[in-house]
C-alpha cells in the first residue's frame, strides 16, 4: 500500500517538473493551459490519500511499544521495509500531497470519521508530519541496526500467542536478513524530515547510512578504492564478503547462487531510487519559524559535498554493473561479476562459505515464508528455514547472469537507477 503512496506521489512530482521544464519554462506562452499531464493530480492525489489511510491500520501500539506491523495474516512482524515505507510515504504526503476533495469510493458511515465523512483532506496536514516523526522515533530505538549499522529485515515477538492478550510483548527476535532496499527506503524520508522541521540530524542520520552501505560493500572512502586486493583473485576465486557486497560493489545475499526472486531483483534499485533522492541540493525547510537561513546554507553546502564524495564508488558500480550487459545491452543482477572479468576471474568455485546467509536470518524474500510457527500463525511442526546451499556450485563467469531469473526487467532497471544515480550526481553544483 505504502508503495503505492509513494508511486501516485511520485507521478505528481514527475508530472509537475515536466510541465515547468516544458511548458512553464521553454514555452512561456503556453503555461497558462499547461502540460495535460497535470490534469491527472486529483486521480493521483486520491490514490495517495486512499491508500495512506488504509496502510495507517497497520500502526500497532500494543506490541514492541509501537511499530507498523507487515503482514496481518502471519504473525506479527515488524519490519524495516514496512516502517520506512510509513516514514518515507508520511513526509511525501506532507510535503507533495495536494488536497483530495473527493470521498470516493468509501461513503460516509457513522463511526468512520477517517475516510467517510470528512468533507475534505487538506494538504499539508499535520498528521502526517506526526506520523513520520512518531514512526522514526519508534524505529530508531527499536535495535534492528547490526554491527555494520546497516538495517537487519525485522523483528517477531517470542512468547507471542494468538488469541490471547499480547499487550505489552516486545520485539526480541530479530532476523538478521540484510537487504539493500531496507538501507534505503527510509532516506526520502531522512531528507523530507530535514526539510519538514530544518533538523539537521536527519541528514546526519541518512548519511551515515549511506557510508554504512558503501563499507559494507568493501570499500574504502578514503581511499577511493576496494579494500581487499582484488589482484589476488587472478584466475579465481570470490572477492570477499563484507555485510552488503565485495570488491566495493553492492550486492544482494542471493546474488550468487542467482536465487533472487523477482521482488529481490529490484532491491538494488530501489536503494540507487531512494539515494538520488537523498542526495538532491535540499529544498528550503518547510517551517519558516524554526528555520535559521545561515544555518540551512550550512547544511545545505555540507549535504552536496559530502553527496559528491560518494561519487567514486558509484562509478565503480556502474563500471561492474555495465560490463554485465549482454550482447543486447541488457543489465544483469549480480553486478559484482562485472568487475571480475577485468581480474580475469574466469570461473567461480562457490563454496557454503561464500553464500552471505547467517544462520540467525531466514531469507524469506527470496527462499519464501517458511511454513513455522515464527512466521505463521497457526502453530506447525516443522522447521521451514530453507538453507540455501550445502554442496559446492561451479559457476561459469561467461555468463553468471544468465542463471536463476536471469535478465528481467527488474535487472534492467536496476542498472538504469545505478546509471541515473551516478549522472545527477555528477552533476552536483
Ligand atoms: C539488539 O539486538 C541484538 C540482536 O538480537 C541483541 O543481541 C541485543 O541484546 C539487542 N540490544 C538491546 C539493547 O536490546
Ligand atoms: C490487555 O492487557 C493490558 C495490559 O496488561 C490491559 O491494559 C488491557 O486492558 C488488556 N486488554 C484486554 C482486551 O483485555
Ligand atoms: C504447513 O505445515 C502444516 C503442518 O506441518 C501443513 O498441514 C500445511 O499444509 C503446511 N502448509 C503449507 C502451505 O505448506
Amino acid at each position: 500500500m505504502l508503495w503505492v503512496v509513494l508511486g501516485w506521489l511520485d507521478a505528481i512530482k514527475f508530472a509537475k517538473s515536466h510541465n515547468k521544464a516544458h511548458y512553464e519554462v521553454l514555452v512561456p506562452q503556453r503555461a497558462v493551459q499547461g502540460w495535460h499531464g497535470t490534469a491527472w493530480f486529483p486521480a493521483f492525489a486520491h490514490r495517495a490519500r486512499i491508500f495512506w489511510h488504509l496502510a495507517s491500520a497497520g500502526w500497532d501500539t500494543q506490541l514492541c511499544g509501537g511499530g507498523m506491523n507487515w503482514n496481518p495474516r502471519l504473525m506479527p512482524y515488524k519490519n524495516a521495509i514496512t516502517n520506512e515505507l510509513w516514514i518515507s510515504a508520511s513526509t511525501a504526503m506532507y510535503l507533495h500531497f495536494p488536497g483530495d476533495d473527493n470521498s470516493s469510493p468509501f461513503k460516509a458511515r457513522d463511526g468512520e470519521p477517517e475516510l467517510g465523512t470528512a468533507a475534505s483532506w487538506p494538504r499539508h496536514d499535520s498528521k502526517y508530519k506526526d506520523a513520520a516523526i512518531v514512526a522514526h522515533k519508534w524505529l530508531t530505538a527499536s535495535n534492528m541496526t547490526n554491527s555494520h549499522g546497516l538495517y537487519v529485515d525485522g523483528f517477531h515477538i517470542s512468547g507471542y500467542r494468538p488469541g490471547v492478550n499480547n499487550t505489552g510483548k516486545k520485539c526480541d527476535e530479530r532476523d538478521e536478513m540484510v537487504y539493500t532496499y531496507n538501507q534505503g527506503t527510509i532516506l526520502t524520508g531522512l531528507r523530507e524530515l530535514y526539510t519538514i522541521t530544518g533538523k539537521s540530524e536527519y541528514l546526519e542520520e541518512g548519511h551515515q547510512l549511506i557510508r554504512a552501505v558503501i563499507k559494507a560493500t568493501g570499500w574504502d572512502i578514503t581511499k577511493n578504492a576496494p579494500v581487499q586486493d582484488l589482484k589476488v583473485l587472478q584466475g579465481h576465486g570470490v572477492p570477499a564478503w563484507y555485510g552488503l557486497g565485495r570488491a566495493g560493489v553492492l550486492e544482494e545475499a542471493c546474488d550468487i547462487l542467482a536465487t533472487c526472486s523477482q521482488d529481490a531483483q529490484t532491491f538494488k534499485g530501489i536503494w540507487m531510487h531512494h539515494f538520488t533522492t537523498f542526495c538532491k541540493p535540499l529544498d528550503e525547510p518547510f517551517d519558516g519559524e524554526e528555520m535559521n537561513q545561515h544555518m540551512h546554507l550550512r547544511n545545505a553546502n555540507l549535504h552536496i559535498e559530502s553527496c559528491k564524495g560518494y561519487k567514486p564508488w558509484l562509478q565503480h558500480n556502474a563500471d561492474a554493473a555495465r560490463n554485465t550487459r549482454d550482447g543486447e545491452g541488457r543489465y544483469g543482477m549480480w553486478w559484482t561479476v562485472g568487475l571480475m572479468k577485468e581480474y580475469h576471474v574466469h570461473g567461480l568455485s562457490i563454496v557454503p562459505e561464500d553464500v552471505p546467509v547467517p544462520a540467525e536470518a531466514t531469507d524469506y524474500r527470496n527462499d519464501g515464508v517458511p511454513n513455522n510457527s515464527i512466521w505463521m500463525m497457526a502453530p506447525v511442526h516443522n522447521d521451514g528455514r530453507q538453507r540455501p546451499m550445502n554442496r559446492r556450485d561451479v559457476v561459469k563467469l561467461s555468463d553468471a547472469n544468465d542463471r536463476g531469473r536471469g535478465r528481467t526487467v527488474e535487472t534492467q532497471s536496476g542498472g538504469l537507477a545505478l546509471l541515473r544515480a551516478l549522472w545527477e550526481i555528477s552533476r552536483l553544483p
